[in-house]
């Protein structure tokens, strides 16, 4: 079943999203805090719309976003969005992206965006998804 994101939510997701970064490609050492830090304060504001994947009761995946205005329409942002590890592959990212987009589309927006890592196996999956590289982009970065 797939459902909108709700605040009871918190800690299953963190849970999904550190297991899923924890995991390859990424590897990256999330903590349950952080993750529930970095998911509040993503799916905490009035654009907020967050999707979870839910198989037996458990939420196994998650997608956090927000819609924000632009030129031509409102787009929809992904700013997080996983699968846990063991159900990666086996369509469950899909079946999200598929319902996420028709809801939103539904709802009158216009465009889905998103940054990720050029070359990791995430560029594949959206690729696949109807998703194209916006030539002319960069994501730039200043340490401070
Ligand atoms: C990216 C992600 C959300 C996709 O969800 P999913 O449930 O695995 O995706 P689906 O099963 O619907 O689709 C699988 C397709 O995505 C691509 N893909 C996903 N994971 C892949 C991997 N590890 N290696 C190669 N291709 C992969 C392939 O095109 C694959 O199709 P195939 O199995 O026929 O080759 C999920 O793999 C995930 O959580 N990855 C780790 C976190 C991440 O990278 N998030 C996105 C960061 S921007």
């Amino acid at each position: 079943m797939i459902r909108k994101y709700r605040k009871s939510d918190l800690s299953s997701c963190a849970a999904v999203f550190c297991e899923a970064f924890g995991a390859e490609p990424w590897y990256e050492e999330w903590t349950q805090e952080l993750a529930e830090t970095r998911i509040a304060e993503l799916l905490g504001t009035p654009n907020s719309v967050g999707y979870v994947y839910v198989e037996d009761g458990e939420i196994c995946g998650l997608m956090a976003g927000r819609r924000l205005t632009y030129l031509h329409g409102e787009e929809y942002m992904i700013d997080e969005f996983c699968v846990v590890p063991s159900l990666q592959r086996t369509g469950v990212g899909g079946k999200l992206m598929e319902h996420a987009c028709k809801a939103l589309e539904a709802d009158g927006v216009a465009a889905i965006v998103l940054n990720t890592t050029k070359s990791f196996p995430a560029e594949r999956f959206y690729r696949k998804n109807g998703f194209e590289r916006v030539h002319g982009m960069i994501f730039m970065r200043k340490e401070l």
